[in-house]
């Protein structure tokens, strides 16, 4: 059987990533598309238990490299029991931030460590997306609808404007490293509207069997 195709969602905190990744999800499924929805950091249940340890308590909590790890760790769990396994079989899988998350935040927010994040995902991953929506945002509306929504995993979301303008930036740079598997959607327009043009980009893919 052929693999399904391997779709991410990137972008800064409040972009849209998860209505986008769940609205695709909707529309393909709905069209009699298999796929499966699924998120990082988390999307398997050890991936679940590291999501805890990492987006909760203190901002000092775990150092640069720590972080990295447990990250990777948990992508590592995903990819065999969620990720690999509706590949495999055939499954379309949508996966809310991906590799390139740890690629920009990591690398832009706790020094420059995209060296040590690339040797261990070639290293523990060695996968990447066949196709990458990078939803782009002012960092401004961005900030303000993920403080909105506010709740118990805050370890992240207190970077500020400027380090949001950063990682915007970072993800922007990301999409003309990698053309190939990248698209950039403008994310300051009414939901349905993004969906339209992602749903139009994903059925363009080939490997997609709608
Ligand atoms: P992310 O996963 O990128 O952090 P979400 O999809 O969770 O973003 O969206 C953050 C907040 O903004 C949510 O409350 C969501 O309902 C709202 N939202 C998402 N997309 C839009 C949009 N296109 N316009 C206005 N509000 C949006
Ligand atoms: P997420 O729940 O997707 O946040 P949001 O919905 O606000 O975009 O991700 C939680 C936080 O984890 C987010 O601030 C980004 C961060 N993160 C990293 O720093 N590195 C990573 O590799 C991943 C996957 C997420």
């Amino acid at each position: 059987m052929a693999s399904g195709l391997f779709i991410t969602f990137e972008g800064i905190d409040g972009s849209g990533k998860s209505t986008q990744a769940r609205l695709l999800h909707e529309r393909l499924s709905g069209a009699g598309t298999p796929a499966v929805l699924t998120r990082e950091p988390g999307g398997s249940p050890g991936a679940e238990e590291i999501r805890a340890l990492l987006l909760e308590g203190a901002p000092d909590r775990w150092s640069p490299h720590t972080e990295i790890l447990l990250f990777t760790a948990a992508r590592r769990d995903h990819m065999e029991k969620t990720i690999e396994p509706a590949l495999n079989a055939g499954k379309t899988v949508i996966c809310d931030r991906f590799a390139d998350s740890t690629r920009v935040y990591q690398g832009v927010t706790r020094g420059d460590l995209r060296p040590s994040v690339d040797q261990l995902h070639s290293l523990m991953i060695g996968r990447e997306p066949d196709l990458t929506f990078i939803i782009d945002i002012d960092p401004a509306i961005g900030l303000r609808r993920a403080r909105a929504r506010k709740g118990s995993e805050e370890r992240f979301e207190d970077f500020g404007e400027d380090m949001q303008r950063r990682m915007r930036a970072g993800f922007l740079a990301l999409a003309s490293e990698f053309p190939d598997r990248c698209r950039v959607i403008d994310g300051d327009r009414a939901p349905g509207a993004i969906a339209d043009d992602i749903l139009a980009v994903t059925r363009a893919q080939p490997g997609l069997d709608t």
